[in-house]
């Protein structure tokens, strides 16, 4: 699997070049816990209800305005991402607002070993899977994460978006469904020259599969017809801060929520 491990590193290499770009031009998700509020939607909240004193390992966390704003509401927080300027921004964030956090700069499967057993929730959310090479690897290091009766909460990109890219007159067919182990080049559609990512497909099924496998076992799942991001051309931003399909389009999901529990 080194041509996996080969993407993986390649992958953190485009990380440490987008922070770096994202906190030239002051980071989005920041201003809302800059401004004193918290960079949390609904949907989550709902799903976590009082995270006050909860155990919480945040995967893939970035500059950490998610985690912080877990920790504002008074959650004991880890922030695990592999990339060193995003935990270094992080800490900084940490330190200046005075909220307390741990982050860990480390890969999402392979470093996440030695967190046993010690979480309430693992919570992973919007831009996880497709950076991740194998998904059994991850539902397998999630779990060990997770107390016995511990959640995870997983909102992500929803398969389905992977298959279709956007045009005027509503999606089209253009991408795999299905998981290709040696990932799928993209060329990033940014001013900067140059940037590729390597991303991985996966499909509900193999989610499923993955993460039964595990022993986590599916306590909800939906999938909604909304995303944090403009995942396809010709979605519109909505007044609640939703992108949706225009209503002349198709209907067809744009996130999937997955709340299960470790058994
Ligand atoms: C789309 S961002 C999501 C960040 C955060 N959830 C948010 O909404 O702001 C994806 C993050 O995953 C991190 N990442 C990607 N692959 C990773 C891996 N294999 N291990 C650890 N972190 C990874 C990147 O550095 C990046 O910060």
């Amino acid at each position: 699997m080194s041509s996996q491990r080969d993407a993986v590193r390649s992958n953190r290499i485009l990380w440490d070049q987008l922070t770096q770009i994202n906190q030239q031009e002051t980071d989005e998700s920041y201003l809302e816990l800059q401004a004193g509020g918290l960079c949390l939607r609904n949907l989550e909240r709902g799903v976590l209800g009082d995270v006050s004193g909860l155990f919480i390992l945040h995967q893939m966390c970035g500059t950490g305005a998610q985690t912080l704003s877990l920790a504002k509401l008074g959650a004991e927080m880890t922030g695990i991402d592999f990339s060193e300027p995003s935990i270094r921004c992080a800490r900084d964030r940490s330190q200046q607002h005075g909220i307390p956090a741990t982050f860990f700069c480390g890969e999402v499967v392979e470093d996440i070993v030695g967190f046993s057993n010690g979480f309430d929730w693992v919570v992973a959310m919007y831009g996880v899977l497709r950076w991740i090479p194998d998904l059994t690897a991850w539902a397998c290091a999630t779990r060990r994460a997770l107390k016995p009766g511990g959640r995870l909460l997983l909102i992500d990109r929803h398969p389905m978006v992977n298959l279709l890219t956007g045009n005027p007159t509503g999606p089209i067919v253009a991408g795999d469904y299905y998981h290709a182990s040696q990932g799928t080049e993209w060329e990033l559609d940014l001013p900067q020259d140059g940037l590729h990512s390597i991303e991985w497909a996966h499909s509900i099924a193999d989610l499923m599969m993955a993460t039964t496998g595990a022993g986590l076992v599916w306590s909800r799942f939906e999938e909604l017809p909304m995303s944090h991001e403009p995942s396809i051309q010709g979605l519109i931003l909505e007044s609640d801060g939703w992108w949706r399909t225009p209503p002349e389009w198709p209907r067809f999901p744009l996130l999937f929520l997955l709340e299960a529990k470790a058994v």
